[in-house]
């Protein structure tokens, strides 16, 4: 493995901390025991056995310029793993969105989390609506915990469409993944795609991909769909 990669995953591990006492522990416990009540309910949705690692959370953060003027929504937070990070990396809660499809990890989210900070139910493939009209096209990033994976095509251009629709212009969309290719069709979806990093230190290894919108594949789309006459 190559010097660089083992230095980061020693930094990593520096922040993978235990809980220090029996309150943090028995917090961690009743978190863990609710995402695999989740993951029973719902597989399809949940993609994922244990919530995301600090450190990934720390990674997604740092991808993200939390003193921007705009918003930042996250989708599919389920119990708040990566909500956490971002507020300890300084985003601001009162800036901060937080959609989640399943009512019982949201009512855990809006005990959970500082009360500054919107926590929405709802589908991530509905954004328009879901958030407040002050919110639309000032949105900086969107982080995404959905198994994107998981979704048909058209289920992920549902998401995509949503979520570009509320960014301002620029905007990008993280997600991460536990496979070594790209979790969303990009091309297919007119976005271009980056791969921003490996995160070892979590369960499973994740990577860490930013998507935005690719003004020559949407015009493309756009006249394909012109010349099928659609
Ligand atoms: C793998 S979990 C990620 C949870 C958390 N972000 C983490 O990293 O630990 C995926 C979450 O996405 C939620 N989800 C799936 N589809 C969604 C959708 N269309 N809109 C909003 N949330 C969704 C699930 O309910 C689940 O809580």
């Amino acid at each position: 493995m190559p010097l660089k990669a083992l230095k980061k995953i020693r930094e990593e591990r520096v922040s993978l901390k235990k809980p220090k006492n029996k309150e943090e522990r028995s917090a961690k416990n009743a978190e863990n025991f609710l995402f695999i009540k989740q993951l029973v309910k719902n597989p399809k949705a949940l993609g994922s056995i244990v919530p995301s690692s600090e450190a990934l959370g720390k990674f997604i953060s740092k991808q993200i310029d939390v003193n921007a003027e705009g918003c930042f929504v996250e989708v599919g937070a389920g119990t708040g793993a990566l909500t956490h990070e971002l507020l300890k990396a300084g985003v601001h809660p009162e800036k901060l969105f937080v959609v989640e499809l399943e009512e019982n990890l949201s009512a855990f989210l809006k005990k959970s989390l500082p009360p500054q900070v919107h926590v929405i139910t709802g589908d991530a493939s509905h954004l328009e609506t879901l958030l407040p009209p002050h919110v639309l096209g000032h949105v900086e990033a969107i982080i995404s915990g959905i198994p994107m994976m998981n979704l048909s095509v058209f289920e992920q251009l549902g998401i995509i469409r949503s979520c570009f629709s509320v960014m301002r212009e620029g905007g990008s969309f993280l997600q991460f993944t536990y496979g070594p290719l790209s979790p969303l069709p990009a091309k297919k979806l007119g976005l271009a795609k980056k791969r921003m990093g490996h995160v070892f230190l979590n369960f499973p290894p994740a990577t860490v991909w930013r998507y935005m919108k690719d003004e020559k594949e949407v015009a493309g789309l756009m006249q394909d769909a012109k010349a099928a006459g659609k």
